[in-house]
């Protein structure tokens, strides 16, 4: 007999990745709870997307990251707890992890990450604490002795690949293409919809307890000048290659203000540090999503560079 499925809580469902996860949590057949914030339930704009929610099958509670009663009460219905706000928020989980704790039966929990591990980035001093502030939150979680998944998904399809990582641009470029560095180094992009589906699948596997979930999924690992040859080989068109130096990309990092010189950091960080592949993930303290789940099916760059057309 299937084990019975972990309830799941997940904070941001309203969210870009958080409705995927519901989603998700739902087709996996998990019970699914979502904590919505006071303001969104009475927010005309939003009555659809929970309008949705709801149809699916997921249970709306009331409450925020704020409120701790709210935290209290949606916690002790539940028996994992996913949170996707959004990365200026990440702070705000502190009370979320003090109400964890102190409940005792949460048997994982998924802090707000989905990017680069902020353990591994080599942009420290450069980034406005995007990273710090994550790793702030591991710390807390591992000296709680809370049981965790950290998801460290890279860059989402929708980040930077609709315009094939030319800052400025929304789709990509037909004639000329900027490429930052010599354009080696590798970097990954996972569907949303992708990092949910897998997300949700290792909630109750115990292979990832206590774990970094990384993904590098083969066909999804591209250093820019293999992005420029694919796109390249889809619109049967050669372009025109403009290099940025590593120098330049600092200067023009320097230049730009915040945030919009975030992109640029990122990039940096991605295409020049190589911070989503310099390192291995067969260590005994990390896990391989795709290695994981053969069986789940999901979206490689070449097929995302097909819908651009
Ligand atoms: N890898 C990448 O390329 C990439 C790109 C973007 C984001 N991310 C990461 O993905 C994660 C989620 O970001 P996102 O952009 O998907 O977020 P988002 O779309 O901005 O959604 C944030 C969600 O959090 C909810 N929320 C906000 N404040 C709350 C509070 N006080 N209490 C409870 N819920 C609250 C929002 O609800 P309302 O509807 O009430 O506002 C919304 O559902 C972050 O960790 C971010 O760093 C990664």
């Amino acid at each position: 007999m299937e084990k019975k499925k972990s309830r799941v809580l997940i904070i941001g469902a309203t969210g870009n990745l958080g409705h995927h996860l519901a989603n998700a949590s739902l087709h996996f057949s998990h019970p699914t709870f979502a904590l919505v914030r006071p303001d969104t339930f009475s927010d005309p704009r939003k009555s659809q997307n929970l309008r949705a929610l709801s149809d699916a099958g997921v249970t709306l509670l009331q409450g925020s990251l704020e409120d701790e009663e709210s935290l209290v009460e949606a916690v002790k219905q539940v028996d994992v707890v996913v949170c996707a706000v959004q990365a200026k928020q990440v702070l705000h989980q502190k009370l979320l992890i003090q109400v964890i704790k102190n409940a005792g039966s949460i048997k994982r929990f998924v802090p707000s990450e989905f990017g680069l591990d902020p353990d591994k980035t080599q942009i420290s001093g450069m980034d406005y604490n995007f990273y710090s502030n994550k790793a702030e939150i591991r710390r807390l979680v591992e000296a709680q002795g809370i049981p965790y998944t950290f998801v460290s998904c890279n860059f989402y399809t929708s980040y930077l690949l609709p315009s094939l990582v030319q800052p400025g641009l929304n789709v990509p470029p037909r004639g000329k293409v900027t490429i930052f560095g010599d354009g080696n180094t590798k970097g990954v992009f996972v569907k949303e919809i992708d990092v949910a589906a897998f997300t949700i699948r290792t909630l109750d596997d115990p292979r990832t307890l206590n774990k970094v979930l990384y993904f590098r999924p083969p066909g999804n690992v591209y250093s820019l000048n293999e992005l420029v040859e694919l796109w390249e080989s889809k619109i049967g068109k050669k372009l025109e290659k403009v290099f940025v130096s590593e120098e330049e990309l600092l200067k023009k990092i320097k230049e730009t203000s915040y945030p919009d010189n975030m992109a640029l950091i990122f990039i940096y960080s991605a295409f020049i540090k190589g911070d989503q592949t310099y390192f291995d993930i067969e260590s005994a303290d990390s896990a391989d999503a795709t290695k994981l789940y053969p069986e789940l099916n999901y979206t490689t760059i070449s097929q995302y560079l097909d819908t651009l057309l």
